[in-house]
């Protein structure tokens, strides 16, 4: 059984609540959903699946603390983890919607961690998004300004995926 941990950057806590939902579905426990902003990179060594969400500000940043987790985390050999990534933001941002998980995904490029859970970028809206490569989504994107009735089917559908990894 892989074990999984879930690492989250908020700054007014609708990624926490989506880092919540995956939980849930995953059957992770609450002891293995960690702020990123009161935990050390060098903790993921406990997992062997790592899921990373943060959500995307200013214009298109990544958000705060998870900028500040990645500097650590960036540096660590995570060979033999799988990652998977998901990401809130707002697609009237329409050029930079979630954008924070394209950057994960870019900034963790070099750390041999498998990349796990790509998602399909049907029923989305946006112009440009760093999170898109080459027509599908590195992770999960979720809306909760716009689409909130949306979000619940998104997370299952997701960690549907996850879960097949995790067999
Ligand atoms: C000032 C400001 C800038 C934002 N910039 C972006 C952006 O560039 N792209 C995007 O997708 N969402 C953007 N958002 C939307 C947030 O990412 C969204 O509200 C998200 O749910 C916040 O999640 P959090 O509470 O976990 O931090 C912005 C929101 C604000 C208030």
């Amino acid at each position: 059984m892989k074990k999984i941990g879930i690492f989250y950057g908020t700054t007014t806590g609708s990624t926490l609540e989506v880092a919540e939902m995956i939980a849930r579905e995953l059957n992770v426990s609450p002891q293995d959903v960690h702020d990123v902003a009161r935990t050390a990179p060098s903790d993921v060594a406990g997992y062997d699946v790592i899921i990373l969400g943060a959500s995307t500000w200013g214009a298109g940043d990544l958000q705060e603390d998870m900028a500040g987790f990645l500097d650590g985390l960036q540096s660590l050999d995570l060979e033999g983890k799988e990652v998977a990534i998901f990401g809130c933001g707002d697609e009237s941002m329409a050029d930079t919607f979630c954008n924070s998980v394209g950057e994960i995904y870019h900034r963790l490029h070099d750390t041999k961690a498998m990349f796990i859970a790509p998602f399909s970028n049907d029923g989305y809206h946006y112009d440009h998004s760093a999170s898109d490569v080459n027509g599908m989504i590195v992770g999960l994107c979720i809306d909760n300004v716009n689409h909130p009735e949306k979000t619940e089917a998104r997370v299952k559908a997701w960690c549907e995926e996850i879960k097949k990894e995790c067999e």
